[in-house]
C-alpha cells in the first residue's frame, strides 16, 4: 500500500496513522538479512537495535529486535519500538549484538519550509503532519550539526553494542548546488575514528523520486556499510592463544 500524505482522514475515532517518507523497503531488509545470517546465521536470539527506528521496519527482521524512534506517531506504529533519542538509548553497555539503522541522509527531506511543490513535500515534517521534535536529524541539512550529531550517535552505537558486535548503517549520496556531497564516506570515516574497523560495502541500486527539482541529478544507489566493534585486547589474546 502507498500512503498520499495529503489524504483527508474522514475518521475522528481511529485516525490513520501519518506515514514515512523513507522507511526501509523489500530490498533493504533483503540485503540486511544476507549480510546478518552471514555473520550470524539463522539464530533468532541475535538481539539488534535500530536507534532510528521510523515506523518499525527493523522488526520484519528474523532476529530480536529493539526500535527507539523520536517522533511518537511513528515509534507507536510497532510495540517494540519506544519513543526516546537515538542519542541516548538508555539500554545497558554492550547488550547488543548489531545495530542495523538507516540514519537521515540530510538532503532536502529535512526541508521544513512550507512548500508549495510536489517535490519539495516529500519531507519528513509534510509526512508527519507536524513541525519535528526539537533534536530531530530529520530537520538537519548536511553540515556541521548533522556531523556533530551522528558522530554522537555512533558513539552511542559502540557503547550499546557487544565487543565483536556489528554495525550496519544504511546511508546515501546527494546532490547539492551541482555537486555530490559525500555523505556515505563521511559516515564510513566517522565510525572509524571512533574505533570501529569497516568490513564491507553493499550497495543497493535505487530509483529515486522520478520528478521534482535536479530529479535528474539523483544518486542512483544507497549503501549499507557494515562494521565490527573489535574486541578488547585482552579478548583478542585469549582468542589467538586458544
Ligand atoms: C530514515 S528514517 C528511518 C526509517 C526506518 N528505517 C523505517 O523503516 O521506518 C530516520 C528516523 O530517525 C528519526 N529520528 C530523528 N532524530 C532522532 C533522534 N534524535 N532519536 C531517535 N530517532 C530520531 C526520524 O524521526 C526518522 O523516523
Amino acid at each position: 500500500m502507498s500512503y498520499d500524505p495529503d489524504a483527508v482522514d474522514t475518521d475522528a475515532d481511529y485516525p490513520l496513522p501519518p506515514p514515512h517518507p523513507a522507511k526501509f523497503t523489500p530490498k533493504h531488509l533483503n540485503a540486511i538479512t544476507e549480510i546478518l545470517q552471514d555473520i550470524f546465521g539463522p539464530d533468532i536470539d541475535v538481539a539488534i537495535l535500530d536507534p532510528f527506528a521510523g515506523i518499525g521496519t527493523i522488526h520484519e527482521l528474523p532476529y530480536t529486535t529493539r526500535g527507539i524512534e523520536l517522533e511518537p506517531e511513528w515509534a507507536d506504529q510497532h510495540q517494540m519500538t519506544d519513543v526516546g533519542s537515538a542519542l541516548n538509548t538508555k539500554f545497558p553497555n554492550a547488550c547488543f549484538d548489531a545495530v542495523v539503522t538507516s540514519p537521515c541522509f540530510g538532503n532536502r527531506m529535512a526541508d521544513h519550509h512550507e512548500a508549495k511543490d510536489d517535490s519539495k513535500r516529500h519531507t519528513y515534517k509534510h509526512y508527519l503532519g507536524r513541525s519535528l521534535t526539537d533534536g530531530s536529524s530529520a530537520a538537519m541539512q548536511w553540515g556541521e550539526e548533522y556531523r556533530h550529531f551522528h558522530t554522537e550517535a555512533w558513539s552511542e552505537a559502540k557503547r550499546v553494542l557487544k565487543p565483536g558486535g556489528i554495525l550496519i548503517i544504511n546511508i546515501k549520496d546527494h546532490v547539492r548546488g551541482g555537486k555530490i556531497q559525500h555523505v556515505t564516506k563521511w559516515h564510513g570515516d566517522t565510525c572509524t575514528s571512533i574505533g570501529f574497523q569497516q568490513v564491507d560495502t553493499v550497495i543497493i541500486p535505487v530509483t529515486g523520486l522520478t520528478h521534482g527539482e535536479n530529479f535528474n541529478q539523483r544518486i542512483p544507489h544507497e549503501s549499507l556499510l557494515v562494521f565490527e566493534k573489535p574486541l578488547p585486547l585482552a579478548e583478542i589474546t585469549a582468542t589467538i592463544a586458544s
